[in-house]
């Protein structure tokens, strides 16, 4: 225990407040991508990546060395990724052969050490960094194989190293996105890392100078790079991998000889599919707390062999090989590294982390008034209403349909005037089959030149749902403008308050297009990643299909982050507030533009468990705002289910019950009284901690914190968080331990070392603190508790009171819950505005109030005033401190006395009554 033994005493809580109004003016978004690619020559045609009947080299430079084969089979890199090969086609590759008894597992055919391939020149300085040149003497299976390499390696900071291999002869698509956040003015001395090269076959080698670590060794197999096939590899330097999403898996990738896909697709979340986003960055825990990263910037179709040695094989089908890595030396600055280069979140609207509620199946205005209506009588808080597809007149995006949708307008109105918001669904397919004259989108389109083109120069036709579609190039400025002018047409109208961005990967119901696509290398790559439908376009456009900057094969990946970043755009110039966009698809930077959900999971007990390592690597990917959907999307929920949903959901980042049309209802005010009881008290939850959770996304924004956080994060040399995907922290101070199995009652959470505090709503009882050595405990948690503890040292501003919406929940008394440390201290901060302006941290209107608690001996302590001119009229309305350890013999606020206390002796819990303005400095001080 050693609990308050060592108080001296009193105790002070304080606010010190100050609001800012530096002017830290954000670069404006720079263009998102630059145009840098080479038109493909499609017509031309090639082999495949080579095979039985080997091409011209002799036999003598394709045999491997004597014992260049013997290694154990754990340590083989695949040397026949493409096909079958027999044990001749396997060493006509010169490569090594020995099958093994199960196909699984270790590949037969592999490379051999010091298998021939590119040498590096000498490393020459230049004004950056250092430049070399590879060549290779020695071709090897691969068709259009680049025979010499530009090699560029720029220390970025001291801790982010950034390696290029490009193609010095021709120009390569290239994906460009805008430095978003200066960066450090790092002198390479104080460098974290440093490099080593292998010069023939040229291979390099990455180690944490601090303490001699490999972070890489990519001389354990070759590199290749051919106009199709871009292959590295490297040891890693533990098997504790994150990243690489987005994929159905635990928040440790399996490495027993995997592979994960990144191509965007339309596919409900399931094991072993390629889903809606990419991104190829992962990040490893190494043994002792430390933790790199690395980010391979390509947009083309992308392969990761991840293997038990540790290992791991990068292939990308195009593009460049832009790599860079980031040391950390910690988790969370591994994050804030890569964020620097992707960019920093965007600072969401206040209402948009309320609830959210939304069907595919509310087919009327009059549903949707009535499903608002109830979630209103039954005293659920709902901050925004949503509409699927169903407003659209024939599945038509900006339009409605005139008789089911008819007041839609005032509908609207009539939600902003009770304080709420309202979004719809806008999908990026434009209906091409309208008579002329009858659908301004598509003529507009046509006529400012917006759509995609296929090979032939043709608008593309696709399939979504009104039917036949064209898909607008948002690489293309041009496109960016139309985009914006239909939005602001329909939005004068109807007044939404954000998108939702759906089927942007985009998603077709033909294969490529109405037509098909034409025979060519970009439809058939010599080698295709494993995807889902077995073809590139399964499911989308051709690869041929031509966009402003390159083939759609080079940006197919980008179409969502293109569409938020013209979406995010328009909104912000339309209504001249923060703009809220939800996309479906997402690539590195979309989080600067955009949340995202996690698409069309399911309505079971595995694919809630599933959602938390989801939501978590979303936030080591740059996008904090973040959730599943509550009670599952596909299939029929339960009542049991969508409790312990719903009590999850409250701590996604992002909160939406949102539910397919055949399925049975799953608003919360369809459930029985006690499912229902238990929903509100997780939703009043949620509302009461919105001050703190947006103080964490004023984090996220400012710099690069994570919101939902992994518990390796925060206690990286805590060996039993390492794969802790079950229960997750919000920020560094709130930990959450959800039921998710059917049935349970009590669950084994992990609690790290320290004091803990459940956080129970203040009307209820507080619990006994809990004093944690890192170990399992079961808790209670019966079908109407989530448990939620608060870490010592912590103060988290809450507001309270009954409230239906955060223009409701903003005017509650604040309140604070102060845990104390074993040493009798705790801290915590808040970030407020007015919560829908745009760039008020950028210009400086904003408040920003830290709050400290300690120990100060009797002494009247004092502060300068603030000019909290956000917070006027908004009070301190009380305070609990855990871990007083004897009651209060007075307590004093601003140097009166406090008549409203109570203390507990078993719990050690005391509880204060205030009434102070939020908008002057306090200090509430009692004497034990
Ligand atoms: C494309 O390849 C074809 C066949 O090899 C060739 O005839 C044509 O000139 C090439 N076009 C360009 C633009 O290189
Ligand atoms: C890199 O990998 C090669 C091949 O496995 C190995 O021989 C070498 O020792 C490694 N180098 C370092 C520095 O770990
Ligand atoms: C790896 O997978 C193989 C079969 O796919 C299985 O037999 C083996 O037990 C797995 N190894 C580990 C460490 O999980
Ligand atoms: C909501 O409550 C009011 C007042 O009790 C009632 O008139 C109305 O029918 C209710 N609406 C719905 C949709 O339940
Ligand atoms: C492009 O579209 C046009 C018009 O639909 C069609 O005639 C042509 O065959 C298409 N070209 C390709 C390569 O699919
Ligand atoms: C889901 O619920 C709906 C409506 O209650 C019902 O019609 C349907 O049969 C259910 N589906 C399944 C698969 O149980």
């Amino acid at each position: 225990m050693g609990h308050g033994s060592n108080l001296t005493a009193a105790v002070l809580v304080s606010a010190l407040a100050a609001c800012w109004f530096i002017s830290l003016l954000w670069a404006h978004q720079a263009p998102l991508v630059r145009s840098d690619c080479a038109k493909r020559n499609a017509t031309e045609a090639h082999g495949r990546l080579g095979g039985d009947a080997a091409e011209t080299s002799s036999e003598e430079t394709r045999r491997p060395r004597d014992g260049a084969c013997a290694m154990a089979p754990e340590s083989r890199f695949d040397c026949a990724r493409d096909r079958l090969l027999s044990q001749r086609g396997c060493e006509d590759r010169g490569c090594c052969y020995a099958p093994l008894p199960h196909s699984a597992g270790p590949p037969w055919c592999f490379y051999p050490t010091l298998y021939p391939g590119y040498r590096m020149g000498p490393l020459t300085p230049t004004a950056r960094g250092q430049e070399a040149t590879l060549t290779r003497a020695t071709p090897s299976h691969l068709p259009r194989e680049m025979s010499t390499v530009h090699l560029e390696v720029t220390g970025g900071t001291a801790g982010c190293l950034h390696l290029t291999f490009k193609d010095p002869s021709s120009q390569r698509y290239e994906v460009k996105l805008p430095a978003a956040v200066p960066q450090g003015e790092d002198d390479a001395q104080d460098a974290l890392y440093s490099t080593e090269y292998q010069s023939d076959p040229f291979g390099f080698i990455v180690r944490r100078r601090s303490n001699g670590r490999v972070i890489m060794n990519t001389t354990v197999a070759p590199l290749l790079f051919a106009d199709q096939y871009l292959q590295l590899s490297t040891a890693l330097a533990s098997s504790l991998v994150s990243g690489l999403g987005e994929h159905y898996t635990s928040l440790l990738l399996d490495l027993n000889w995997t592979s994960l896909t990144l191509w965007n697709r339309n596919m409900a979340p399931h094991a072993d599919a390629n889903l809606y986003g990419s991104h190829p960055f992962y990040m490893v825990q190494e043994e002792d707390g430390l933790a790199h990263g690395v980010f391979l910037l390509n947009s083309n179709a992308i392969e990761v062999m991840l293997q038990p040695t540790p290992a791991l094989t990068w292939v990308a089908i195009g593009g460049i090989l832009d790599l860079y890595v980031f040391l950390g030396p910690d988790p969370q600055s591994v994050i804030r590294q890569y964020l620097q280069v992707i960019g920093y979140p965007m600072m969401p609207p206040y209402w948009s982390l309320g609830f959210h509620l939304c069907r595919w199946g509310y087919t009327t205005t009059l549903t949707t008034r009535h499903v608002a209506q109830r979630m209103h009588n039954a005293t659920f808080p709902l901050d925004v209403q949503w509409n699927d597809l169903d407003y659209a007149n024939k599945d038509r995006v900006f339009t409605f349909d005139p008789w089911r949708f008819g007041d839609l307008p005032e509908m609207v109105e009539d939600f902003h005037e009770r304080g709420m918001k309202y979004i719809l669904i806008l999908d990026p397919g434009i209906s091409s089959s309208s008579p002329p004259g009858t659908y301004s989108p598509f003529d507009e389109g046509l006529k400012r030149d917006v759509f995609i083109k296929n090979a032939t120069g043709h608008i593309l036709i696709g399939k979504v749902w009104p039917g036949q579609t064209a898909f607008p190039d948002f690489t293309n400025p041009e496109t960016r403008r139309w985009w914006e002018d239909c939005i602001r047409d329909f939005h004068s109208k109807v007044p939404v308050d954000g998108l939702w961005i759906d089927m942007n990967e985009p998603a077709s119901f033909v294969q490529g297009s109405a037509e098909g696509c034409p025979a060519s290398d970009l439809e058939n790559p010599p080698y295709t990643p494993k995807v889902v439908g077995g073809q590139l376009s399964s499911g989308t456009l051709c690869m041929s299909a031509q966009q402003k900057l390159s083939t759609h094969y080079d940006l197919h990946n980008m179409y969502g982050l293109t569409e938020a970043y013209a979406t995010h755009s328009a909104l912000m110039n339309i209504r001249g507030q923060r703009p809220f966009v939800l996309s479906r698809s997402s690539f590195p930077g979309i989080g600067r533009f955009s949340g995202v959900w996690t698409g069309d999971v399911g309505s079971d007990w595995e694919q809630l468990r599933y959602s938390i390592p989801a939501v978590l690597q979303f936030g080591l990917f740059g996008v904090p705002l973040v959730g599943a959907d509550v009670c599952g999307f596909g299939g029929n929920t339960t009542e049991e289910l969508c409790v312990r949903w719903m009590q999850l959901g409250a701590f996604y980042p992002f909160m939406r019950n949102h539910n397919d049309k055949p399925n049975a209802p799953q608003e919360p005010y369809v459930f029985g009284q006690k499912a229902q009881a238990a929903m509100r008290s997780a939703l009043n939850l949620r509302y009461s901690l919105l001050p703190f959770l947006y103080t964490l996304f004023h984090h996220a924004h400012t710099s690069a914190a994570t919101v939902a956080r992994p518990l390796f994060m925060e206690f990286p040399t805590d060996d039993n968080c390492q794969a802790v995907d079950r229960q997750f922290l919000w920020g560094s101070s709130l930990l959450i331990s959800p039921v998710l199995e059917q049935g349970a009652v009590e669950l084994a959470a992990y609690l790290p070392s320290g004091t803990w505090y459940s956080l129970h709503n203040v009307s209820q009882t507080p619990m006994h603190p809990f004093y944690s050595k890192g170990r399992y405990s079961l808790l209670p948690a019966p079908l109407d508790t989530i448990n939620v503890h608060v870490r010592e040292g912590h103060i988290i501003p809450q507001q309270v009171g009954p409230a239906l919406t955060t223009v409701a929940s903003r005017r509650k008394p604040f309140f604070l819950t102060v845990a104390l440390s074993a040493g009798g201290w705790a801290w915590g901060d808040l970030f407020w505005d007015d919560g829908d302006k745009l760039h008020t941290f950028e210009t400086g209107h904003y408040c920003y109030v830290t709050f400290t608690a300690g120990q100060v001996g009797k002494r009247r302590v004092t502060f300068p005033l603030g000019m909290n001119w956000a917070l006027d009229g908004l009070v301190l309305g009380g305070l609990q401190v855990f871990g007083v350890p004897s009651p209060p013999r007075y307590v004093l606020a601003n140097g009166d006395k406090v008549k409203d206390f109570t203390y507990r002796s078993d719990t050690k819990v005391s509880s204060v009554g205030l009434a102070l303005p939020m908008s002057e400095v306090f200090s509430v001080q009692w004497a034990l």
